[in-house]
């Protein structure tokens, strides 16, 4: 898919996962505030992303959609302004169907063009485009409609296929937009979050720069999971390229949320220009190894202990397509110190809590 956007995961924000359908725009604005004031944006996070509900039930009398009267009265592209004063980009969501999932406003389903002008004279980057409603068309034809209306009128918008992996859109997705959901819908827990993970896994090989596999949008900070889980939760969304969008109120996030969202060594895996997806190399009884190559020969690697006891875990060389003969220097990323290694790794890894390293040969 052809835009030149997403060259790494986009990486950013996102109402959902937090704030569901209570969202105005105030809480959008103040969001941007907030990833500015806090540092993220200068981290990276640079899309405020509206999710579903922002819109009036019906379209006008000429088929426009229109921002909701009460909770968006300036609109969207007064929004759009305002984040982009900030250096940050706006981010819309519809659906390839008649309505869209919460069913409170209408989908773009023979609409799209109308639709991608609307969203574009508004200054909008970013489109989400979700999978409710389908009138009984397939979703070939209905993601097929919208990816030529966003090449056609939408050129420098991000498009972000949401068909929950139904269809397997990896093998297709990647000729009609920058990432594609392989999952169904994440939740604050731990049993989701892993199973997340796992199903997004299996298609590693067709992600790369342009186009990127989506377990869904990050649960980190919402108050399901430990601090352990968030953290597994992050360096291996970070480790499989996937999009960075954070789900918590990041106006009043804890000081722990912040330094998992916040270190920039994991972000560098994410965002390495290499592009390739760090997939599950070792697994023995929920003591798990992950691993990936990054730019210059380097490579990532996460000790994951998805076990409810303490656990040593080694990751031998032979699985990170590494020769036995190699040292390396290991850079601790959650640790943010170095030490040496050679043939394999090991460490003791608390329950549901992972290391993260980037091995660099000597
Ligand atoms: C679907 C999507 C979610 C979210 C909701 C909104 O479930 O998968 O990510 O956008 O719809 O209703």
């Amino acid at each position: 898919f052809e835009n030149g956007l997403g060259r790494t995961p986009q990486m950013g924000w996102n109402s959902w996962n937090h704030f569901f359908c209570e969202i105005n725009e105030e809480t959008i604005k103040e969001t941007a505030d907030a990833l500015v004031n806090t540092g993220l944006a200068k981290l990276g996070y640079q899309y405020v992303n509206i999710d579903d509900c922002w819109a009036q039930s019906d379209r006008d009398y000429q088929g426009n959609f229109v921002p909701n009267r009460q909770t968006f009265p300036s609109g969207i592209k007064a929004l759009a302004d305002y984040v982009h004063v900030k250096g940050l980009k706006l981010g819309i969501y519809s659906d390839a169907g008649t309505r869209t999932c919460s069913n409170k406003m209408p989908g773009s389903l023979d609409h799209e063009e109308q639709d991608v002008k609307t969203f574009a004279s508004w200054g909008v980057d970013y489109l989400k485009y979700d999978n409710c409603n389908d009138a009984g068309r397939t979703v070939m034809e209905r993601y097929t409609r919208m990816s030529n209306a966003m090449k056609t009128y939408g050129k420098r918008i991000f498009f972000s296929l949401c068909e929950w992996g139904k269809e397997n859109p990896a093998t297709w997705a990647g000729s009609m937009g920058n990432s594609w959901r392989t999952t169904g819908d994440i939740a604050d827990n731990w049993a989701s979050m892993t199973s997340r993970a796992d199903q997004n896994d299996r298609w590693a090989s067709y992600a790369g720069p342009g186009g990127w596999n989506d377990p869904d949008m990050l649960e980190v900070g919402n108050g399901g999971m430990s601090d352990a889980e968030y953290l597994s939760h992050f360096s291996i969304w970070a480790l499989a390229k996937a999009p960075l969008l954070i789900g918590c109120d990041v106006r009043s996030m804890s000081q722990q949320t912040k330094n998992i969202l916040s270190n920039w060594e994991v972000i560098a895996v994410n965002q390495d220009r290499l592009g390739v997806q760090g997939k599950k190399v070792q697994s023995d009884n929920g003591l798990e190894v992950w691993a990936g190559p990054l730019s210059n020969n380097r490579k990532a690697v996460v000790l994951w202990n998805r076990q409810s006891y303490q656990a040593t875990i080694t990751a031998h060389w032979s699985n990170l397509g590494l020769a036995a003969s190699i040292a390396v220097t290991v850079r601790d990323l959650w640790a943010h110190s170095s030490l040496a290694a050679q043939g394999q790794i090991s460490a003791l890894v608390a329950p549901h809590d992972c290391k993260m390293y980037v091995l660099t040969p000597k």
